[in-house]
């Protein structure tokens, strides 16, 4: 992994937003991780980061009640294109802010900037943007977004898209996922009081879980465990932790075991 440390954070929607609450930004999360990042970098100085936000009540709400994942169908939706992507810069703004009051000098790069779509697949990546802000020690800060599609004109990339193209690209030494629970569970902790973190995770284990109990391994969890197998595959460490309860990002990079799930490669 030579000189340089490299870090692969994901700040989940539900960390950074009230996800039930149209555009509520959680400004003292925001900036406790931030002050994390700091932190960290402040610990070595080859120490590079990039950040990937998701969309919370800032993108989730719109695309849903206009359809925008699915493309264009109707006129009137294009309304709706444009207020998300207006909303998700309002929000990126906030977090970059956030960032430079905490003492990183975050720039944001457009998920536009780095991938192109034909029917919800990514059909090119170009790094050189993120690579050049990293190669003068700059952070980097990309977020899922309603983007132009080759095909359906428009969608939605979510920042787990994101994160496993940048982790193919950047090979990180540690890829971190920040999310309002405390990892992966066996089931799923709203909704099961019995529920078991599971501080390490391959795909054996999914296995088990799911024969066992359910398909529903994690709630929001389950759709994204392809993506953390994957980033698991391309990175020295992955992690999903609670990135609400400060103190744990910092432990997650700096090679620490957090409460929290490790994901293991096959
Ligand atoms: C969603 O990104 C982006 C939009 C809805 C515009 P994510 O899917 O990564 O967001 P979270 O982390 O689940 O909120």
């Amino acid at each position: 992994m030579g000189e340089t440390e490299t870090a692969l954070v994901k700040f989940g929607g539900s960390v950074i937003t009230d996800k039930r609450k149209s555009l509520t930004f959680l400004s003292g999360n925001v900036l406790s991780l931030s002050s994390e990042i700091f932190s960290f970098m402040r610990g070595g100085r080859e120490r590079r980061v990039v950040i990937v936000h998701g969309g919370g009540s800032f993108g989730h709400i719109k695309a849903k009640s206009y359809s925008i994942a699915g493309g264009l169908k109707r006129t009137g939706q294009l309304r709706g294109y444009a207020e998300v992507r207006s909303d998700m810069r309002n929000l990126n703004g906030r977090i970059v802010s956030s960032l430079l009051d905490s003492g990183v000098s975050a720039i944001a790069v457009q998920a536009e900037s780095i991938v192109s779509f034909s029917g919800r697949r990514v059909i090119a990546e170009d790094f050189s943007m993120v690579d050049r802000a990293l190669e003068h020690g700059l952070v980097p800060v990309t977020f899922g977004d309603a983007v132009f599609d080759n095909s359906l004109y428009f969608t939605i990339i979510s920042g787990d898209v994101l994160m496993e193209s940048l982790c193919r690209h950047l090979k990180p030494d540690v890829a971190v996922f920040c999310t309002d629970v405390d990892g992966v569970y066996d089931r799923n902790p709203s909704k099961n009081r019995n529920a078991r973190l599971l501080d390490r995770l391959d795909r054996s284990t999914v296995v088990e879980t799911t024969a066992s109990s359910r398909p529903d391994v994690t709630g929001e969890m389950e759709g994204k465990l392809s993506v953390l197998f994957n980033i698991a595959e391309n990175s020295g460490r992955a992690l999903v932790i609670n990135g609400r309860i400060s103190g744990r990002l910092y432990a997650a990079l700096s090679g620490k075991n957090p409460r929290g799930t490790r994901v293991l490669p096959d």
